[in-house]
């Protein structure tokens, strides 16, 4: 078996989707990352808190044997993953943030609270994923801020958002919305920011966000409302 080495490297903070409100990196930096690479070793200074896959060539099985517990960061854009990596993401018990952009992902892990208890970010942009026709997108206690710009998300069901009571910011931008009839947002006692921009809604209903959080910000920018 090739042994994997680590390496810590700068990350630039170009990853497209992570633009929005400042990068969700921030708290990466060459002196706490450990980067996989498997012709060099070298350590980061700290403690290593994240962990970029980004670049390795090797199975995911490969990546599974090695176990770092302490990361908080993972990594992990544009490794054509096909699936919600459930496995690998249990190994990081203290995981808190996920960029999983970029890949092939079609559908979520249904119960997220099993695999990332403590997981507050979870960056899924530009992936392939689609909606239930009922029930529940996936369930987490602790998701704050959830990004699903430029997915394949068509219908929004009544129920999808319900098991993430603690959101408070969801990216929805750049899907294939038409409507928003179903009240998907009605749990979402938290939410601060919700961004339905680039689709292809010709109205954003006020019922659709009854009950939503007053501070709620919506952006609606780019889609066929007429004012
Ligand atoms: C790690 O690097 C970042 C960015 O260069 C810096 O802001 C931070 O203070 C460093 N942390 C420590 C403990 O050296
Ligand atoms: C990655 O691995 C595959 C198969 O093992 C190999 O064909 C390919 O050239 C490797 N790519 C890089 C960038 O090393």
């Amino acid at each position: 078996m090739a042994q994997l080495y680590y390496i810590c490297v700068i990350l630039l903070s170009t990853h497209i989707g992570l633009v929005i409100s400042g990068s969700y990196h921030e708290e990466c930096f060459q002196n706490n990352t450990l980067y996989l690479e498997p012709s060099r070793i070298m350590r980061p200074s700290l403690l290593a808190e994240c962990l970029d896959v980004t670049t390795v060539n090797v199975t995911y099985k490969d990546m599974i044997k090695n176990f770092i517990p302490l990361i908080k960061t993972l990594l992990a854009s544009d490794i054509r993953l096909k699936n919600f990596p459930t496995k690998f993401l249990k190994l990081f018990s203290h995981l808190k943030v996920a960029d999983l952009s970029r890949n092939e992902i079609k559908r979520l892990a249904k119960n997220l609270d099993s695999c990332s208890p403590n997981l507050k970010k979870l960056n899924l942009a530009e992936n392939s994923i689609t909606i239930p026709k009922r029930g529940f997108l996936t369930k987490s206690k602790s998701l704050e801020v959830l990004i699903l710009s430029k997915n394949k998300l068509h219908k929004l069901n009544s129920q999808l958002f319900n098991a993430l009571p603690f959101l408070k910011v969801l990216y929805l931008d750049g899907n294939f919305l038409i409507t928003l009839k179903v009240h998907p947002f009605r749990k979402l006692h938290h939410l601060e920011l919700l961004h339905l921009g680039s689709n292809q809604l010709k109205r954003i209903p006020i019922s659709a966000l009854k009950k939503v959080s007053k501070r709620v910000r919506v952006i609606s920018k780019n889609n066929r409302i007429k004012f």
